[in-house]
This record gives structure tokens, sequence and C-alpha cells, in this order.
């Protein structure tokens, strides 16, 4: 064997050893491919959902903030309501009963023009000044009716007596009078009562959240 001829011989050998490291490099360099693809869509995906989340977490704060409002709303200052015209509260010092009707907002729902409770006005003869008691009673929130001789209040649920400017009749299960309300009486005549609920079953008058 000449000299050429054996290097000939060993150089395809080495090339015969250097192919398969070759193809493993032809193989693993799509693998590799394929891992930075992969990180790159992983990373992409998260990037999406934190912004898909940012997105709707706004406006699920906001409706937090709205389904709290109501209730919010619901613990506020009481308003005034008109209940009757002057003319129509007879002057003679007997208590009459008026509903209490007004646009009612609960946590989700608004119901418009809603009676939401009773009252009773009271006048002297001849005055333009209107007394306004609850008719709900303080004992435990039954409705107080007026006795059929006209001469006191009862509440039917436990017997509680009151007299007709709201005093308490004892024995009575009450633990306190019929609970007054603000009252006033517009130029125009309309009488217009602070509407206000007020904790049963207590000694004090308190004004319920
Ligand atoms: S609720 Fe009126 S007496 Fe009990």
């Amino acid at each position: 064997m000449t000299h050429s001829h054996q290097k000939r011989e060993e150089q395809r050998e080495e090339q015969r050893e250097e192919q398969p490291h070759e193809q493993r490099q032809e193989r693993e360099q799509p693998a590799a491919a394929d891992t930075a693809n992969s990180r790159r869509g992983f990373l992409t995906k998260a990037l999406a959902v934190m912004c898909g989340g940012l997105a709707t977490l706004v406006p699920v704060a906001a409706g937090v903030w709205a389904f709290l409002d109501p209730l919010r709303r619901g613990s506020a200052a009481a308003t005034f309501i008109p209940v009757a015209d002057l003319a129509a509260v007879p002057d003679d010092g007997v208590p009459r009963q008026y509903p209490v009707v007004t646009d009612r907002v609960d946590a989700w729902t608004g119901f418009a023009a809603e009676p939401v409770g009773a009252v009773y006005l009271r006048r002297e003869q001849g005055s333009r000044e209107v007394q306004a008691l609850s008719a709900t009673c303080p004992h435990a929130g039954c409705f107080v009716e007026m006795e059929s001789t006209g001469r006191c209040f009862r509440c039917p649920c436990h017997n509680s007596s009151f007299t007709l400017d709201g005093g308490i009749v004892n024995p009575s299960p009450s633990p306190r009078r019929m609970d007054s309300l603000e009252c006033r009486v517009g130029d125009n005549g309309t009488v217009a009562v602070k509407w206000q609920k007020f904790r049963a079953g207590v000694a004090a008058k308190e004004v319920q959240g």
C-alpha cells in the first residue's frame, strides 16, 4: 500500500467516525429550537393571562363597588317623604294612618313607588303643626293599630297599648313609647315625614343602620 493510498484510507475512516456526530448535531438543533419556541410560547401565554387577569379585575372591582353602593346608600341619612296634604289631616286631635310610599332600592333592585311603612299623623284644631308617629311597634316590629274606640293604639302581636300621643300604657311588653318622626309642612301644604326605622326591643330609640 502506497503512502498516499494509506492517507486516503485514514481520511475516509475519520469521515466515517465524524458522520454520526454531525447527524446527531442535525437532530439536536431542531430539538433546541423547539425548546426555545416552547419557552417563548409559555412566556407569551403567561403575559396574556396576566393582562387578561388585570383586564378582568378592573370591571370586577367596579362591580363589587356597585354591588356595595346600594348597601352604603341604605345606611345613609333618611330623607323627607311626602305623605299627605295638610287639608287631608283632620284637625280634631285624632291620629289618622297614612302610608309611606317611596322608591325603594335594595342591594340589587330598584322598586318604584312602593309602600315601605305607615305613619299616624295628628294635629290639633286650627294648627298647622303635625305630629307623626311610626306605625311600627317598638317591641318587635308589628303593625300598631288604632283601637276601635279611637282612644288608644294597640299592637295585636303581644298587646302593647299606647296613648294617642304615643305614650306607653303599662303593663305593655314594649320597652319604649311609639317612635315619633320628624315632620314638616311645606308652603304648598305638603306634609312630609323623615322616614326612619328604629331598633326594636330596646329601651332607647336608636336609628337602625
Ligand atoms: S310587636 Fe307589638 S307588642 Fe310585640
